[in-house]
């Protein structure tokens, strides 16, 4: 039996752009397939969550935008950056053996330090998703002088060079996979597959959400994607967006 790929079927390959989500974007405006994605050697201004940058030297690491149409309320968005981060996790796991852990909701780290990131953006309407840009940012080859503060890259962890096309493949085809078991069969198998890579799941931690912080101890995600943490008064309250700030 034939076997369907959807995402890589088409790949838009540059040596050097601002960056992969613009074009995405306007790929995705114009009609663009599901699946296709856009890669770039380099990026001038890459971009990354909460308004950062994402340093992405020329070659030496894996900058990717996928472009996804899924039938989901505007609510379920977070569930495809788990799934996304699960898929990362098991390609860079899979190609290194190394052992990255999933800083919800979707940094992963390498010894405690960021290697790669993933940052949704959505294109929709009231309760109506039109499209999403998935974009995915890897450390791969990445010497230690061109890395941010708290940052690695898989070659600085492994002592040794990562072949980059073999990783984004199979970067690809995890996604392609954890992608369609998401959409065949729900939530649950992509977050029982995080929390096995979650790191923090049990200790202390400091959320900032949304202009407060919470403190308390993380316990658990649910099945829309927020994190569950136990605070000092014994309650449990749901985070749906933030970031994890301290560790304890
Ligand atoms: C984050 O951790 O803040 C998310 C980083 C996302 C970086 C990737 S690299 C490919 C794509 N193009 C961008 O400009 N950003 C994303």
């Amino acid at each position: 039996m034939e076997e369907k790929i959807l995402i890589g079927k088409r790949i838009h390959a540059y040596e050097a752009t601002d960056s992969t989500m613009d074009v995405a974007h306007r790929l995705a405006a114009t009609g663009e397939p599901e699946g296709s994605v856009v890669v770039a050697e380099g990026q001038a201004r890459g971009r990354g969550r909460l308004g950062r940058s994402w340093l992405s030297p020329k070659g030496k690491g894996i900058y990717a935008s996928v472009i996804l149409r899924p039938s989901l309320r505007l609510s379920e968005a977070p569930l495809v950056t788990l799934m996304a981060a699960v898929a990362a996790a098991r390609a860079v796991h899979g190609e290194t053996g190394l052992a990255p852990e999933i800083k919800w909701p979707n940094d992963l780290l390498i010894g405690g330090k960021k290697v790669a990131g993933i940052l949704t953006e959505l294109n929709a309407e009231l309760n109506r998703i039109h499209y999403i840009v998935l974009g995915i940012g890897i450390n791969v080859n990445t010497g230690k002088r061109q890395l941010p503060a708290r940052a690695t890259s898989l070659a600085e962890e492994l002592g040794s060079r990562v072949d980059r096309a073999r990783l984004a493949r199979r970067l690809f085809t995890e996604l392609d996979q954890a992608y369609g078991q998401f959409l065949n069969r729900g939530i649950e198998p992509i977050l029982e597959a995080w929390r096995g890579f979650a790191a923090f799941l049990g200790r202390r931690i400091r959320v900032a959400a949304q202009g407060r912080v919470v403190d308390g101890q993380a316990v658990d995600i649910d099945s829309t994607g927020a994190l569950l943490v136990r605070t000092d008064a014994g309650m449990v309250e749901a985070v749906s967006a933030g970031e994890v700030l301290v560790v304890r």
